[in-house]
């Protein structure tokens, strides 16, 4: 058995190096749906559908959990495919399997509280409003997911997001420094000019972001702390690992990277995030 990590694309990358820290004996299967990226722009329905492929292929491939470490595909697939898919397909496959997100680690990572806290409305005084801008695509702003679920429990903190319509399919397809640079710059002023003023903290709300994280940490004012999506979902899938040990993540170290695109070597951006080349394997 192994662990599934998937994504539209190569920004599934930046959480899956993290979990690959966090579990260096597991086995992992990435499968990037390089046929169909970006996710950002399309319709709900589509992403729904695209990531229950995407999921059925990594159950195929032996995996016992599939982590979306795509946040179009959690905000606007996820809970939906757990109510309405999984069940039954359990009981297909006869062994247990599950799909999990990265936006509740993320949202837990941003309020310092675990996802069962609920605030109680008490209607107090905020002395200090602590604002946390997102970058996002427009799929995942238009769910509102951040907004929703960090105000439904912390009252002093306050979200703004900023969607970034092309960033993604540019990094996909390994655009110039100075062009990322641009549209990086023209997201942080846009997000700053919605609030009136920088943000206290940022998130990269789309996976593909973090492989331009220096970009972002250059535009926002010096020092804004960033909440690490990859780190805040490595944390949460050891706890849920330890919970439910039915969940076998196998042992023998493994790593396969899996495309429904073109495979072969991965643009020079993404050789640069990782380290070296990495090749893709036909899905
Ligand atoms: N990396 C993805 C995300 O976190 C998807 C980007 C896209 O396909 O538009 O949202």
């Amino acid at each position: 058995m192994a662990i599934g990590v998937f994504d539209s694309g190569v920004g599934g990358l930046s959480v899956h190096r993290s979990l690959v820290e966090r579990f260096p004996k597991a086995d992992f299967v990435y499968l990037a749906d390089q046929a169909n990226t970006p996710y950002g722009g399309r319709p709900g329905e589509e992403i729904v559908a695209l990531t229950k492929a995407g999921c059925e292929r990594l159950f195929d491939e032996g995996c016992s959990l599939v982590v979306l470490a795509c946040n179009t595909a959690a905000s606007v697939a996820l809970r939906r495919l757990q109510q309405t898919w999984l069940p039954g397909c359990r009981k297909a496959l006869g062994r247990p399997v599950n799909v999990l997100g990265i936006v509740v680690p993320t949202i837990e990572a941003a309020t310092g509280l675990p996802w069962e806290h609920e605030a109680e409305r008490r209607g107090e005084k905020v002395e200090k409003l602590d604002i946390v801008g997102v970058f996002s695509t427009p799929a995942t702003t238009n769910s509102r997911v951040y907004e929703i679920e960090v105000d439904k429990r912390r009252q002093d903190v306050a979200v703004f997001s900023e969607p970034c319509p092309e960033l993604a399919r540019m990094i996909e397809t390994g655009a110039g420094a100075h062009e990322l640079a641009r549209t990086v710059e023209g997201h942080v002023k846009a997000l700053k000019a919605r609030i009136g003023r920088a943000p206290d903290r940022a998130i990269l709300g789309c996976t593909h972001y973090e492989i331009v994280a220096d970009l972002f940490r250059q535009a926002l004012p010096p020092g804004t702390p960033l909440i690490h999506q990859p780190a805040a979902t490595a944390d949460a899938l050891a706890r849920y690992i330890e919970r439910h040990p039915e969940y076998d993540a196998g042992s023998g170290g493994a790593r396969r990277f899996l495309t429904t695109g073109e495979p072969g070597p991965q643009n020079g951006l993404v050789s640069t995030f990782w380290g070296a080349p990495i090749v893709f394997e036909k899905a």
